[in-house]
This record gives C-alpha cells, sequence and structure tokens, in this order.
C-alpha cells in the first residue's frame, strides 16, 4: 500500500511517500482503506519523538491518529462492521505507528463509528481527535448549560472550534478568543462575542462583556495564556485544559477548579460525538487540504501555529 511514513524523528522533511506491507489486522480491529486523514498537532508531536520516552514506536513510523474510509477487513473476532461500510474515527494502539497517513490502517472497532448519512467523509475524517477532546471538556469536566457564559482559548484552532459549537449547542453564551483575522470562522461557528487576544484589552474586554467574570473556560492553548483564565473567569468558577493541569497557585486564591485529562476515545464518547454531528450541531470547518504526497507540506503548515479549523490529508 502508499503511504507516507518517517525513518527518524525529525522535521516535517522526515515524512516520505513510500511502499509498505498492508498492516495485519487484530482480533478485535478492522482494517480501513482510508478516503481522508485529519492532521492534528499531536501529530507533529510524535514525528518530533516528543513521546518517545512514553511507549513504542514502530518505523517506518506511518503517523495520522483519525480518519474515515471504508471498511475492508474484520478481525477473526468479528465486528459490527462489515466490509464496504463507511467509518471514522481513532485510529490509536499500544504503539506508535499505522497510522491514516496511508491507504490502509487498522483501528479497533470500539473506536469506530459509521459515518451519519449526509456527512461528508472529508468532515468525519477530521471530527474524532479534535471533537471527542472538545466534548470531554465541554460536556464533561465543564458539564457546561443553559445560563453559563463560557470564554473559549483557541476558538479557531481543532479543538477550539469544536468546543464553541458543543458549547453553543448546551445554551451556553460564548465568548471566543482568537486573532482577528479568524473572528469570522469563530462567529460563523455561533460564538455570541469575539476577542482578540493579540491586540485587545482582553481583561477588560470580558469584564465589558460579562461583569463578575465568565463560569467556565475552556483551554487548548496552555502556558501563559491558560494563567491569564483566573482574571476571565469568575471566583468559583471551572476551567478546562487538554494542553495542562493548572501550572499555578492563582486559581486557588479564586477558588476556581482547572481540570485537566488526557482524551481517551471511548465508545460512548465517540457514539455522543457522533450524535452531534449526525444532527449537525457540530461540524469540523476544514480550511486546509493536502494529497496524502504533500503531507510534509501539510505538517510545515501544522508547524507554523496559525492553523485555522482543521487540516486534512486527501488519500487518493
Ligand atoms: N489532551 C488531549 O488528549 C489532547 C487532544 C487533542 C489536542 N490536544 C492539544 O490541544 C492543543 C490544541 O490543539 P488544536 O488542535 O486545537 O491546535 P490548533 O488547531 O493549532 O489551535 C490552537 C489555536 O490556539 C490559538 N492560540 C495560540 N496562542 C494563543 C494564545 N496565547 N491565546 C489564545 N489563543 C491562542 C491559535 O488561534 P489564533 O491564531 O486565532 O490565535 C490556534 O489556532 C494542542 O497542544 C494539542 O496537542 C490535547
Amino acid at each position: 500500500m502508499r503511504a507516507v511514513a518517517c525513518d527518524a524523528f525529525g522535521g516535517p522533511e522526515q515524512l516520505r511517500e513510500r511502499e509498505l506491507d498492508r498492516p495485519p489486522v487484530g482480533p478485535n480491529s478492522v482494517l480501513v482503506r482510508l478516503a481522508y486523514a485529519g492532521v492534528n498537532p499531536g501529530d507533529s508531536r510524535i514525528r518530533q519523538g516528543q513521546f518517545a520516552p512514553k511507549g513504542r514506536h514502530v518505523f517506518p513510523l506511518v503517523l495520522g491518529l483519525e480518519g474515515a474510509g471504508t471498511v475492508e477487513d474484520v478481525g477473526i473476532s468479528g465486528s459490527r462492521f462489515e466490509p464496504g461500510q463507511a467509518v471514522y474515527g481513532m485510529f490509536m494502539h499500544d504503539y506508535m505507528g499505522d497510522g491514516t497517513y496511508a491507504e490502509l490502517a487498522p483501528a479497533r472497532s470500539r473506536h469506530l463509528v459509521a459515518v451519519p448519512e449526509g456527512v461528508l467523509m472529508r468532515d468525519a475524517a477530521a471530527v474524532a481527535c479534535a471533537g471527542a477532546t472538545a466534548l470531554v471538556l465541554v460536556e464533561e469536566l465543564l458539564g457546561v448549560g443553559p445560563g453559563d457564559t463560557v470564554v473559549v482559548l483557541g476558538a479557531s484552532g481543532g479543538v477550539g472550534h469544536l468546543a464553541v459549537q458543543l458549547a453553543v449547542a448546551a445554551g451556553a453564551r460564548v465568548i471566543g478568543l482568537a486573532r482577528s483575522s479568524n473572528h469570522d470562522l469563530v462567529r460563523e461557528i455561533g460564538a455570541h462575542a469575539v476577542v482578540d487576544h493579540r491586540t485587545d484589552d482582553v481583561r477588560a474586554a470580558i469584564a465589558e462583556l460579562v461583569p463578575g467574570g465568565a463560569d467556565a473556560a475552556v483551554d487548548p492553548v496552555g502556558g501563559p495564556a491558560q494563567e491569564s483564565l483566573a482574571d476571565l473567569v469568575r471566583t468559583g468558577g471551572r476551567i478546562a485544559s487538554c494542553v495542562h493541569p493548572a501550572a499555578s497557585g492563582v486559581f486557588a486564591a479564586r477558588d476556581q477548579t482547572v481540570l485537566y485529562e488526557f482524551l481517551e476515545a471511548t465508545p460512548e464518547r465517540m457514539t455522543r460525538l457522533d450524535a452531534h454531528l449526525a444532527a449537525g450541531r457540530v461540524r469540523p470547518r476544514i480550511t486546509r487540504e493536502f494529497a496524502l504526497a504533500d503531507a510534509a507540506a501539510a505538517h510545515e503548515a501544522i508547524d507554523a501555529g496559525d492553523n485555522r479549523g482543521k487540516t486534512v490529508l486527501r488519500i487518493d
């Protein structure tokens, strides 16, 4: 099969197209013939070797944590999916490799769902990783509901733009933070107000929009941006991050809770995300599409740090 893989950790230039053997399909897995792969900042971190101390990486290393395609083969334990069925979801194993930057990739059946009628394969390919993460942040860690005002950092990014949509669907009033060139996108997906974190006095802007501070905040950025949330969220308010746990004592001083989780795409979460996708409450905005052979260019774009919505690779 055709795939893009790295022979060593390093920069985007490590990503090269080549012919590889068809990957084996485990007993509880299916083999998927991919139509699109979603690209995530996590792919770049794996490429650079940032997770090398945490587990096994199989070289040539085929990246890609998510994607969509049709079932090609089913493992010996069987599956609720049949060959030819359109599926999407997470492609994660007990090792790094056998990802979606390829014509074929194995996935555990429990990490997949059927592509809902009327949803494009391209959109389904780009929703699982950032979407399930946003779902955990908004619905589980923050328990956002009607009457809440929620600040979303990185509101134009992969996780943030899906968190905006989920918070709006939950009935909250949403204030998105993004650079001004991304304000159109953040408004289009339903944010009630937008603030430029680069040029505006964010503290003053939020105080004007919600005196006393927001009830909750979503943090897909971390670092000083996370710390700044202590001034934007009310006393006793809640913050959820997918980047790191609270790295400062400022939150405790204001009786604020900071929760963090590393994503696990459980079947229940995938089913709940799928219900939002099928109903049109959530739709990833694909702003960049590359051919599989141009995966290195996709990584250069991701590494540049000016992401907007999602990036996909077309596997044709
Ligand atoms: N815990 C998990 O399991 C998990 C799962 C998925 C992702 N993640 C992590 O979550 C992070 C975000 O992922 P992503 O896919 O959303 O990345 P992304 O698409 O690159 O989006 C990040 C966005 O943050 C914004 N930003 C940058 N600096 C900012 C600042 N100082 N203040 C406010 N916004 C700022 C940028 O938007 P503007 O250009 O508009 O400013 C950028 O688009 C990554 O670190 C990723 O590794 C973790």
